[in-house]
């Protein structure tokens, strides 16, 4: 890894200091960065853009509930193997002999043997079993292991910047967070949030941005949600405004009061969630 690197953001992306701070962490440690927050606020896209700011190839690993830490590193197709030797023809069966040409290089092996420093995201750890983060411990302490079939040792030429996320639904084994550098992703605040939408919507008008800010952090603060609306669902909501074209007005009542939104299905999830809106803002307006 190329000591000088350093992460300070990117046109397409906001990151806050603390954030920058982080991931520049993880670059002088050498040490996974693992990310967490809620759903939406960035995590997925934060190793896009620090790929694209360093120049560095980004090598994607989307962990799902069934992945196995072992098809990070290689797979041995035995099946193929098996249909070779039957195959009559002579290309198969000099293929046959090497068990090589079955051997089925994983994410981390890729990253591991990349001419150049790459960044390797490790996309939802959560999702997969306890084993799994305790199963890539030392691959990605020492940054190799060894492929039993072949008898090799596959070590890293440069160490990638490993970003891991999180949603939380899992804990991590305390043996893997000593481990990493840990950042968590605090929801943005007006603020943050307001520099957010300018990235996606610069041309935005101020009274909207201010009406839809004021009304999505209201929706946000309604006591006992089961899911808050994030960063993404906002920018699909304000994304339906602009296409139908619906003024900041008509996000309030005539009166200022707060009103169930235009288009909040892109807000509100569930049926719950819109029922509890509804009474809070039904309950308002009777203590009048
Ligand atoms: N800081 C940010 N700067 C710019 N856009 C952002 C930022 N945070 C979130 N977004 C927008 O929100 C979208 C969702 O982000 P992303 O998919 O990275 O979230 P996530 O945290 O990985 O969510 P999940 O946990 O559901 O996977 C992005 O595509 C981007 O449009
Ligand atoms: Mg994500």
């Amino acid at each position: 890894m190329r000591q000088e690197t350093r992460f300070e953001g990117s046109p397409n992306y906001v990151a806050t200091e603390d954030l920058k701070l982080a991931v520049n962490a993880a670059l002088t440690l050498q040490r996974p960065l693992l990310i967490k927050g809620e759903p939406g606020t960035g995590k997925t896209m934060l190793a896009e853009e620090v790929a694209a700011a360093l120049d560095m190839p980004l090598l994607q690993w989307h962990v799902k509930s069934t992945t196995k830490a072992q098809q990070g590193l290689y797979e041995y197709d035995a099946v193929s193997r098996l249909r070779d030797s039957q195959l009559a023809d002579i290309e198969g069966s000099e293929r046959v002999k090497d068990i090589h040409n079955y051997i089925v290089k994983g994410v981390l092996w890729q990253a591991f043997t990349a001419p150049q420093p790459v960044v390797l995201l490790i996309d939802e750890i959560d999702k997969a079993d306890i084993e799994f983060p305790n199963d890539l411990l030392r691959e990605l302490d020492r940054m190799e292991f060894y492929v039993y079939e072949t008898r090799e040792m596959v070590v890293a030429k440069h160490r990638p910047l490993v970003i891991i996320t999180s949603n939380n639904e899992k804990e991590l084994p305390d043996a893997f967070l000593r481990r990493c550098f840990f950042h968590y992703i605090k929801f943005p605040d007006k603020e943050t949030m307001q520099d957010i939408v300018n990235v996606h919507f610069p041309r935005l008008k101020k009274d909207l941005l201010a009406q839809a800010l004021q009304t999505f952090y209201e929706v946000r603060e309604v006591p006992g949600l089961k899911k808050k609306p994030s960063t993404s669902e906002f920018l699909d909501w304000l994304k339906l405004l602009l296409a139908e074209d619906i003024p900041a007005e008509a996000l309030r009542s005539q009166d200022n009061k707060a009103i169930v939104p235009p288009l909040h299905g892109a807000l509100l999830k569930n049926e719950q969630d819109v029922h509890l809106f509804e009474r809070l803002l039904f309950m308002a307006r009777n203590n009048r």
